[in-house]
């Protein structure tokens, strides 16, 4: 995996824009328990960009992911759709979206841009990758 590994220097300006956004997410993690701080950056289909870190709890499994923290503003402020998705950790392994947040993210977009981002690069993902025949429920569109 880590012969994937693209240099940040060879993003395009958009994306490097992206994964600084993820990064700077990242130094506001609350992650007193795992101090494995990560952040994410997500866009929407009008392009506005939204940002999450992950937020933990005393009991663990209150702890929300980044990625799911940055949807929600997304969905929040009114959005629907999610064109691409960085999630960046400063340290050691690379943040893999967890299943979850795969999860989320296929609630909320076809298909994405993921970008996995770290300091020693970035993995670039279509999200159809990560999550193979995602389960989806088809419902009438809201109103
Ligand atoms: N975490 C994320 O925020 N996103 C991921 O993609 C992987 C894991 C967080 C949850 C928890 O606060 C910490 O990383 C360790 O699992």
């Amino acid at each position: 995996m880590t012969s994937e590994l693209l240099p940040l220097a060879q993003l395009a300006p958009d994306e490097l824009l992206l994964v600084e956004a993820a990064r700077a997410a990242a130094e506001r993690a609350y992650c007193r328990y795992s101090k494995y701080a990560v952040g994410a950056a997500v866009v929407s289909e009008t392009g506005r960009v939204f940002c999450g870190c992950n937020v933990e709890n005393a009991s663990y499994g209150a702890t929300m992911c980044a990625e799911r923290s940055a949807i929600f503003g997304l969905v929040s402020a009114g959005e629907r759709h999610i064109t691409k998705v960085c999630v960046y950790a400063p340290g050691e392994p690379m943040a893999m979206p967890c299943g979850i947040c795969r999860q989320v993210i296929a609630e909320f977009c076809l298909d994405a841009l993921v970008l996995v981002a770290g300091p020693r690069g970035v993995l670039r993902r279509r999200f159809a990758e990560l999550l193979p025949e995602a389960f989806r429920l088809a419902v009438e569109e809201e109103a």
